[in-house]
């Protein structure tokens, strides 16, 4: 391993002028953190407040493990949402320890709305599903929810249906292994483990919110305040004439002692969290992270990232310089250091995690797009997950590299990627446009976590470039057509288009859209990266040997 003398002039007006740019960015994000946690109206929480009840937030951080780390997932989901409950809707997504073992917590933020699933709560519900069983995480939902937003019914109802389906899923997981006894094959019954569901409920579960409890594996109800009905007073007696009371009909002791949706009643909040913690100590190993003993802090200052990112997206910058800032001892093997330049692969660790990072140092040409299908295959043969960092605006264009096969190149590489089984972490520091979003393994390629910094930017291509494509296909058309171009009109239309692209390839819209995992400050990547890593060494990794074709 080799370190290089530093490369960065913290005094440099370029340094000063992208931290400047920078920190600017990073007073949006914590303005938009701000919104997303705010629990609700000052009337709603003084209402809980007065009913004795603790708040989302407060719920989490009396389960987590003190002293250990969490992070928070996609809290700025429905951040543009025109119809939606406000940033992070309805729900706070959170990734740490709870008895030292790894879990997703979902918590209802009931003083919002009452809890009501919004559209982008139910896309925070369908991507916490994915990760808990990609990454075969135990989830722990803390409910108190009305159930779908009623006038927004149309939006939410296929994806809080696929939210049940998937707990499901989990629930019944497992590989089952076939084993030879004596010459006969036979299934083992071991083998299925699942990946378990605990939903504790503190309040209202009322008709899609009460099959939460009721798909999950273990459920735990708080006395005297949960309740679980898939219909309420109101509604039972327009709909069969019968008088009930909540209770009756949904309360935590009916449940415990009658219909058995509750498999544990709690005196009160702290109580339902503490069974909680005990179960999972009973049905889960602690997780073993072996590797995190041997870590060390990387040698430079992670504050200077703030000055290395770029302050326009089209300045170059090398991204080793911003690797050291966040593996261990800022250390790392270069492979291929002289070739394909544009793309830089190396072998380091982060927290003690091995990993091998695939980054962009610009354009994507040929011999770089090369150098990165080789990475990824010697990574599948040693078991090893990758990190790819995106900053490019796709692969090189042009006669030249049309004639030497670029597509047939660039197809290796989405095939190396797409064929490629060990875990993907991506992180977006700058650009992410086109194919070489597709081929650094962007959202459709399914990365276990997808990271953004604050002026990252996605989509088919820049705004420019998109402006400038339809305005040529346009002119061309109205040629052929025999038609008169209104100049003035063309140019506005121009103009419109040019800025739409930008916002929709800004990452406020991404992230509002669930299309990462959060946006973050660059200077907790080491952070995000370390508990992204633990969690997917959490389970066996296993690399390809089988891709799909290669055209040659
Ligand atoms: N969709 C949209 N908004 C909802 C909602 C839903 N399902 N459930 C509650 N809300 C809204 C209320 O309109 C109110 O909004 P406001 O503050 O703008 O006035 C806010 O959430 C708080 O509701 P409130 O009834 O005052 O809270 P509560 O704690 O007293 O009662 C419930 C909570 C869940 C018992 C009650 O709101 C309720 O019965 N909701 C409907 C449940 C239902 O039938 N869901 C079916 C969908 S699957």
């Amino acid at each position: 391993m080799k370190v290089r003398k530093p490369t960065v002039d913290v005094l440099s007006s370029g340094f000063i002028e992208n931290e400047i740019s920078m920190k600017k960015l990073l007073s949006e994000l914590n303005s938009y953190y701000k919104l997303s946690k705010q629990e609700g109206s000052a009337a709603q929480i003084k209402r809980t407040r007065s009913r004795k009840k603790l708040l989302a937030r407060e719920k989490i951080d009396l389960l987590l493990d003190k002293k250990k780390p969490h992070i928070e997932l996609m809290p700025l989901a429905g951040l543009k949402h025109e119809n939606g409950f406000g940033a992070g809707g309805t729900t706070v997504v959170v990734l740490g320890y709870v008895s030292n073992v790894l879990c997703l917590i979902n918590a209802n933020v009931s003083t919002r709305k009452a809890g009501a699933v919004d559209y982008a709560t139910s896309l925070k519900n369908l991507r916490l599903s994915q990760i808990a069983k990609e990454n075969k995480l135990l989830t722990i939902n803390l409910v108190e929810s009305g159930g779908a937003n009623l006038p927004d019914q149309d939006r939410v109802f296929n994806n809080y249906g696929k939210f049940f389906f998937e707990m499901s899923k989990r629930s019944k997981e497992g590989i089952p292994t076939i084993s030879v006894v004596f010459g006969i094959f036979e299934m083992s019954k071991r083998s299925k483990e699942g990946i378990p569901t605990i939903s504790v409920v503190f309040g209202n579960a009322t008709a899609g919110g009460a099959y939460v409890p009721g798909m999950s594996d273990y459920s735990i109800f708080q006395k005297n305040t949960a309740k679980v009905f898939l219909a309420g007073p109101p509604l039972v007696k327009m709909a069969t004439n019968e008088d009930a009371n909540d209770e009756e009909l949904g309360g935590a002791q009916m449940h415990s002692s009658i219909s058995g949706v509750s498999d544990f009643l709690a005196k009160d909040e702290k109580d339902a969290i503490e069974i909680t913690k005990k179960i999972i100590k009973n049905i889960k190993k602690p997780t073993q992270n072996k590797f995190e003993n041997d870590s060390i802090a990387p040698k430079f200052d992670k504050k200077e990232i703030l000055g290395i990112i770029p302050s326009h997206l089209k300045k170059p910058f090398d991204i080793r310089d911003l690797v050291k800032r966040f593996v261990d001892a800022s250390e790392f093997i270069e492979f291929k250091e002289n070739y394909g330049r544009t793309m830089f692969c190396c072998w380091t660790k982060i927290n003690g995690y091995p990993v091998g990072i695939i980054a962009n140092n610009g354009v994507i040409f040929l011999e770089s797009a090369r150098k990165a299908t080789h990475f990824i295959q010697l990574a599948n043969k040693s078991n090893i997950p990758l990190l790819f960092i995106h900053n490019t605006t796709g692969f090189m264009v042009g006669k030249k590299y049309e004639q030497n096969g670029m597509i047939n190149v660039g197809s290796q590489l989405i095939h190396a990627v797409s064929g490629s089984t060990v875990p993907h972490i991506s992180l977006q520091v700058g650009n992410s446009y086109g194919a070489g979003n597709y081929a650094m393994c962007g959202r459709s390629f399914e990365p276990r976590f997808l990271f953004s910094y604050p002026n990252a930017k996605s989509g088919v291509m820049g705004a420019d470039q998109l402006s400038g494509v339809m305005e040529i296909i346009k002119r061309n058309s109205a040629s052929s057509l025999n038609k008169v171009i209104d100049e003035d009109k063309l140019k506005i239309e121009k103009k419109k288009l040019a800025e739409q692209a930008d916002q929709k390839a800004s990452v406020w819209h991404t992230t509002s859209e669930v299309w990462d995992d959060g946006v973050i400050d660059p200077t907790d990547t080491r952070k995000f990266l370390s508990l992204a890593l633990a969690t997917v060494y959490s389970s066996e990794i296993k690399g390809s040997s089988s891709f799909g074709v290669f055209r040659m």
